[in-house]
């Protein structure tokens, strides 16, 4: 039995009336306060102008990113405020000067736009970029990336913290413990653990963290934010598109960024966003991050013991530690059509097509999986409704 009080969690969330949700991986839905936070926000904008909403709401304001701050351990000073994950990983890459020959290690499994922006670093740059090997079990070998490093010295270790299109943890401690020892800077992806198990910045000793507002952290869309350590601002590092908040013109050539965090933001926000995103941190928060872990993690152990048993089922999830993703590949069955068909039924769940996992899913020999992904508000009625809808659909199509 869960402490979370899931009837209660459920009436404050009016999308739990209308559809059974289990695509908290894609967005998740908003609790009420959530909502209303943002409504309240664009009503003063309106009422009173834009700008001076954003001056009488400012220690509200400041308070969102002690709540960001606080849900990862961090101070409020080195959270910078953005508009989504991929544009945080953008703006930490943007900081680091790489040279020609410079090494970037990855895993195979980390985010398509992640593996993009490396490789228009290696085409403009000449960036060296090499992927860590596997464990058999498909999270990173450690033992592979210490030779790495020690061959290596690589300018940046980046690692997607829970893959896309995987249930897997990667061990990011254990990681970033070995980029400590080898002087490199680590760039953690933690666009899909935020908000679906605890997160502290100092156990990861990570240079920076990207994450966004949607998925398990039940914050808007269009909103993210990222970690920048305080080493990280001591080594000078700065993004490639400061905004005025972020820098001072001093002389023609030269500009004088801001001594934290707010050096990686714009100066243009949408702070009703803002504003509900930093009601979502307190609203996890004060549920307990590892009570919404176990949750949300006992419904995806049911979900995949509950598909197991399915013929025409084949369960995808690596690793040692499983999340709240799970995915599966239907065999012989269009999988983009069960998803469709399940939307119809009221059942929210999506795909994860080649495009998002080009590496992971060709060494795999995948082509499409159907990805299901529970948060805490979920109950075990949706679960097994899924599942006796997948039986009636592989059977019928
Ligand atoms: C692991 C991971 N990283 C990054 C992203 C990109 O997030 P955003 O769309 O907020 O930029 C996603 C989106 O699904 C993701 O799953």
């Amino acid at each position: 039995m869960s402490v979370l009080n899931i009837k209660q969690l459920r009436s404050e969330t009016l999308g739990t009336e209308h559809v059974n949700h289990l695509n908290n991986a894609g967005a998740s839905l908003v609790p009420n306060p959530v909502h209303q936070k943002i409504l309240e926000h664009l009503e003063l904008e309106r009422t009173v102008g834009g700008y001076e909403a954003a001056e009488n709401c400012f220690g509200e304001i400041q308070n969102s990113y002690r709540a960001i701050g606080r849900l990862i351990g961090s101070q409020p000073h080195n959270i910078a405020i953005t508009e989504n994950a991929t544009g945080s990983f953008l703006q930490a890459l943007s900081s680091i000067n790489f040279s020609a020959n410079d090494a970037i290690l990855t895993s195979s499994n980390d985010y398509a736009s992640n593996q993009i922006m490396y490789l228009s670093l290696v085409e403009r740059l000449g960036v060296r970029l090499f992927r860590v090997e596997d464990d058999p079990d498909g999270s990173i070998d450690l033992h592979s990336l210490e030779n790495l490093l020690r061959r290596l010295n690589p300018k940046l270790v980046a690692i997607s913290h829970i893959p896309t299109s995987s249930g897997m943890v990667q061990p990011v401690k254990d990681i970033g413990a070995l980029c400590r020892r080898y002087e490199s800077l680590y760039l953690v992806d933690a666009c899909q653990s935020v908000g679906q198990m605890p997160i502290d910045v100092k156990e990861i000793q990570c240079d920076f963290l990207s994450s966004t507002g949607r998925k398990f952290l039940r914050g808007p869309r269009g909103i993210g934010f990222l970690f920048v350590s305080d080493r990280a601002v001591d080594l000078g590092l700065k993004p490639l598109f400061p905004d005025l908040r972020g820098a001072d013109w001093i002389m023609e050539n030269l500009y004088q960024p801001a001594p934290d965090a707010s050096r990686f933001e714009n100066w243009e926000f949408p702070f009703s966003l803002v504003l509900g995103l930093g009601t979502a941190a307190n609203y996890a928060q004060k549920l307990g991050i590892e009570e919404i872990r176990q949750r949300a993690w006992g419904l995806a152990a049911k979900t995949r013991s509950l598909l197991s048993e399915l013929k025409g089922v084949r369960l995808l999830d690596q690793g040692t530690q499983r999340s709240a993703i799970v995915t599966i590949d239907l065999e012989g069955k269009d999988v983009p059509v069960i998803c469709d068909s399940l939307q119809k039924l009221g059942i929210n769940t999506s795909v994860c097509t080649r495009n998002s996992a080009v590496i992971d899913f060709d060494n795999r020999k995948i082509d499409s999986a159907l990805r299901i992904s529970p948060h805490y508000f979920n109950t075990e009625t949706e679960i097994e409704d899924l599942v006796s809808a997948l039986v009636s659909l592989l059977n019928h199509s």
